[in-house]
């Protein structure tokens, strides 16, 4: 029988020539431009699948696809596959870790300068127009050096953000979710990062900036209840993923003035963008862009590609999510 990889989307790499060189024979299918997704593609036969974010890789999806043995997803969040059910099926899923680490956490850094300095409402401002000159007191902005940046999950990007903001002259702190009981409000002072509760780390924090996965205990995290806690010159930065916040109590918060300002890469219902945060001049808004350079894109592909080929050669992938027995 013939085996079959099929791609979601375009990819800067060439992975028929890959996946063809290092597995003769195999069929690879990759759109020829953008994202064409696997609605309406037959599935039945398909050992292998490259992913995007943009694809929804639940049951029903599996169920079309019995011989599927690994999914590589061309992402480092993975809340757009539904693990338990490939593990349960025995299918390998695979993402992009590392390659994308640096990119991410400029991206963050770039989004919390852009929010403090304001630099969205002064770009809006000269290109309308309507720039009259200089002033004392145009578009004052929060100072940065000396500020703490509270880390919310400190995993690869979070430590990138962490150093980042150090050199920086910031104080950082972080905070997991999942510690906060074993924490019970006690501070664990590991120089130069200490960690903090999340509801401590939103009540001390300038800046919040998120790097947690998106999984039931992260859904909502930033709350009215936290929002609350910051202080009304704190900055929100999002470059994680956009369930992670009330954006209707973020939008609030900012338009009554009880935040100074938000950085955001990552929206809950992408590409739709919450009303009242596109109505917010203090909200700096990226299209989803964490990982957006050409050498990391080419790099998670190139991930892509080294999964999809190990699991067909019978080898166990490097960036494996879940445990199962590879055939
Ligand atoms: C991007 O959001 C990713 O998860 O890689």
């Amino acid at each position: 029988m013939v085996v079959r990889v099929v791609a979601s989307s375009a990819l800067p790499i060439d992975l028929v020539a890959q996946v063809q060189a290092a597995v003769p024979g195999t069929q690879v299918e990759v759109p020829a431009a953008g994202h064409a997704g696997f609605a309406g593609v037959n599935l039945s036969d398909a050992d292998a699948l490259v992913s995007l974010l943009l694809d929804r890789i639940d049951a029903a999806l599996l169920e079309r696809a019995p011989n599927l043995r690994v999914v590589a997803n061309c992402a480092v969040g993975i809340d757009n596959i539904d693990v338990g059910a490939a593990t349960a099926a025995g299918i390998a899923v695979c993402n992009t870790p590392d390659v994308l680490t640096e990119a991410t956490a400029e991206l963050a850094f770039a989004l919390m300068l852009a929010a403090a300095r304001r630099i969205g409402e002064g770009e809006r401002l000269v290109r309308a127009g309507a720039w009259t000159g200089w002033a004392l007191d145009q578009l004052l902005g929060v100072g940065l050096t000396g500020k703490t940046l509270g880390i919310v999950g400190f995993g690869r990007i979070g430590q990138a953000m962490a150093r980042r903001a150090l050199a920086f002259g910031m104080r950082v702190l972080h905070a997991d979710p999942r510690d906060d009981a074993m924490l019970d409000g006690r501070a664990v002072t590991t120089a130069p990062v200490p960690q903090v509760t999340v509801d401590e780390l939103f009540a001390v924090a300038d800046v919040v900036s998120l790097h947690c996965p998106l999984t039931p205990t992260t859904a909502g995290l930033v709350d009215t209840r936290r929002l609350a806690r910051m202080k009304p010159t704190g900055i929100l930065v999002n470059t994680s993923r956009g369930g992670c916040v009330d954006e209707a109590a973020l939008a609030e918060a900012l338009n009554a003035g009880r935040l100074f300002a938000a950085g955001l890469d990552v929206y809950a219902g992408e590409p739709a963008i919450h009303p009242g945060l596109l109505a917010s001049e203090r909200v700096v808004l990226a299209p989803h862009i964490g990982s957006a350079t050409t050498e990391t894109r080419t790099q998670m592909a190139q991930l892509c590609a080294d999964a999809v080929i190990a699991v067909l050669s019978g080898r166990r992938p490097a960036n494996l999510v879940n445990d199962v027995v590879i055939r």
